[in-house]
């Protein structure tokens, strides 16, 4: 493991830092830094991502609630602004438990929404030249990190046939006073950030790096292959727009986006070898491991508690149990952020990820040998650790803990039995894969996500099969919707098969928007309740009323001819190339789910998306345009409903 290979980080090298240096600390130096370059500091946005980003269940990185301004619309903060982004990546789920990959973490980033000021007269406005000296001050200068300047290390792109070598960058550095053998280049796939969407803004990205190994074993040149070079900031300088036709164009506003993670930067400051010594994380791992008991302690009903696998408490080595204690640590913690944002668990999109991250984290309780409802006391200090940046978590504390005790609660009614079933299931599969009809089991009967049964299958070293699962589970919601339609009209279910459907109207209206207005248009954002769905484009001009006539015909012709919904998984190069529409996902996230309406050789709409969707566009009812108007320059807003 990298871990192992990790040394302990001293900072400042001859130069040592006085004192240690706390995250309040680290963001409110980010913060004020960036205030004396006249940035105006805007809060964080929701980690959920109503109005930017309806492919992207969370908000992933800083600069996705700012989409639209990066486009050219006017920030109300003016040109250049700053702030700490409360960020959920679930793709490194896997990882988590590792020195590095969290769930939740804080992006603290600066940005220029093409400035054409510079700060000192000379240069381009603020573009790279000014964003990499400031990353440099910020970074070395001791009235702020101080770190030490022989442990950094930068990477600049290379250059290929879409974009040249950015020589603007690397020049930036090298007056700087950076080694050129500690300046790499790199190709694309390391070096250039974005578009978020099919087209848009995007560009080549500087990162800078800290070595995390003995301060005397620093290499003279960085190496990408070498975990203990820890990427710690990424400057992205979105110069280009990424047409249609798959063509790079330069954009006439040069944006500056970056990214800083704090957990790492606490790291880093605090001499630490992984994020979890951290004091974002010491407090909930003291309060945990004062739960959970000594191996040798644990009573014989405990270890049988734990002993439906492999790895039972009983026999847990030291570092199974720390990261069994690490991603406990992670998911509670990111669970009380989720639920403060006002996301419930459920068995769909924002809800499923919560209510996966509740279930694992109750399922490595046991692993730990610990019984009975722990979770909700791990959680008070996640409070503690958040207050006083994000005050308004306290004033829903009661709300968010109800919230996490009853999906325990829920979960562990199932658990034993679950794991009794589990056992039963993998001594009866034998030598083969765990069939999908028994996995279906584990999650309607036992409660068991299915990401949960994959887990321990692996532990056990057997195969699921997957794909009868996914089948199992379409065809069971196929059933529910119809019993949800017939049995609970008006209540919670009714609500949700409600949304479903104006998530597969949205995918209609996109398409009919595109084919009216041109192929220009770019989704913006997205918003859907069970009442009516809400969705934001790019456009010039006012819609016209004969044009939203045709984008209503169009709809509703779609829904009257019946078409069926189906997806499949792919890569996003694949996805990109078969013709999918909306925002495409990050860099991080390898496979995305591509829906399509209509036959695969002759499809009304293809676009990427969570989902999910109705089986078949006929259920939707008649679709009916409520409201045309503008939100910002060149944004303008749909409402609809279906009646
Ligand atoms: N948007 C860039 C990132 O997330 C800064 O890394």
């Amino acid at each position: 493991m990298a871990e192992q290979r990790f040394c302990k980080a001293k900072v400042g090298g001859s130069t040592p830092l006085s004192g240690f240096m706390n995250s309040s600390d680290i963001r409110k130096k980010f913060l004020d830094f960036f205030k004396t370059k006249d940035h105006s500091i805007i809060p964080s946005a929701s980690l959920v991502p109503s109005e930017t980003d309806p492919t992207v269940l969370f908000t992933t990185a800083g600069m996705q609630p700012l989409v639209p301004y990066l486009l050219g619309a006017d920030h109300p903060g003016g040109r250049r602004v700053a702030n700490v982004q409360k960020c959920v990546r679930t793709v490194d789920i896997e990882e988590v438990g590792d020195p590095r990959h969290l769930t939740f973490f804080e992006m603290m980033g600066n940005w220029s929404f093409g400035d054409p000021n510079s700060h000192d007269g000379i240069g381009s406005g603020y573009f790279k030249k000014e964003a990499i000296e400031w990353s440099w001050e910020f970074l070395t200068d001791k009235k702020w990190l101080g770190l030490d300047k022989s442990r950094l290390a930068v990477s600049v792109f290379a250059g290929d046939d879409d974009a040249p070598f950015d020589e603007e960058a690397f020049n930036a550095w090298r007056k700087l006073g950076v080694a050129e053998n500690r300046i790499a280049r790199l190709p694309k796939k390391n070096n250039w950030w974005g578009p978020a969407g099919v087209t848009g803004p995007c560009g080549p990205d500087t990162e800078i790096f800290y070595w995390t190994g003995e301060p005397n074993e620093t290499p003279e040149s960085f190496n990408d292959d070498n975990d203990l070079w820890v990427e710690i900031w990424n400057n992205v300088f979105m110069q280009y727009n990424k047409g249609l036709d798959g063509k790079y164009y330069p954009l006439a506003q040069k944006n500056v986006d970056t990214g800083m993670g704090l957990e790492r930067m606490a790291m880093v400051m605090q001499e630490k070898d992984n994020v979890y010594e951290t004091d974002l994380f010491v407090p909930i791992l003291e309060k945990l491991k004062a739960q959970s008991l000594p191996t040798a302690c644990l009573s014989g009903r405990q270890r049988q508690a734990g002993s439906k696998l492999k790895t039972t408490a009983k026999n847990l080595k030291l570092e199974e149990k720390e990261r069994a204690e690490r991603i406990i640590a992670d998911h509670i913690k990111a669970s009380v952020l989720i639920i403060g944002d006002e996301v419930a668990p459920s068995n769909v999109g924002r809800g499923y990820i919560l209510r996966r991250l509740i279930r694992r984290a109750v399922r490595y309780g046991r692993v730990l040998g610990i019984e009975g409802l722990f979770l909700s006391e791990i959680a008070l200090p996640v409070f503690e650790i958040y207050k006083e940046f994000y005050p308004e978590f306290l004033q829903k504390k009661d709300m968010i803990l109800g919230v996490i005790q009853e999906e325990e609660t829920k979960f562990n009614k199932t658990l034993e039995k679950g794991l009794r079933e589990f056992k039963k299931i993998v001594s009866r599969a034998g030598e083969e894969m765990i069939s999908g009809k028994d996995a279906f089991i584990l999650f309607s009967t036992f409660g068991f996500p299915v990401e949960i049964t994959l887990e321990m299958a692996k532990e056990q070293g057997i195969k699921v099969n997957k794909t009868e699962f996914d089948k199992e589970f379409e065809d069971h919601q196929k059933i529910s919707r119809t019993a949800a339609a017939g049995m609970f009209k008006g209540g919670l279910a009714d609500a949700e098969e409600k949304t479903v459907k104006y998530h597969t109207a949205t995918h209609l209206l996109h398409q009919a928007l595109k084919l009216v207005l041109g192929e220009s248009v770019a989704q913006k954002g997205s918003n859907i309740n069970s009442e009516r769905l809400r969705f934001d484009f790019s456009y010039p001009e006012k819609v016209t009323k004969e044009q939203i006539e045709k984008v209503e015909g169009l709809v509703n012709e779609r829904i009257k001819e019946n078409l069926p919904v189906s997806w499949t998984e792919m890569d996003l190069e694949e996805a990109r190339k078969s013709g999918a529409i909306g925002l495409f996902g990050h860099k991080y996230e390898d496979k995305v789910k591509v829906y399509t309406i209509g036959e695969a050789d002759k499809f009304f709409s293809k676009e990427i998306c969570m989902g999910p969707h109705v089986p078949s566009t006929g259920q939707l009812g008649r679709f009916k345009i409520v409201k045309e108007e503008a939100v910002s320059a060149g944004i303008r807003r749909i409402k609809a409903i279906l009646e």
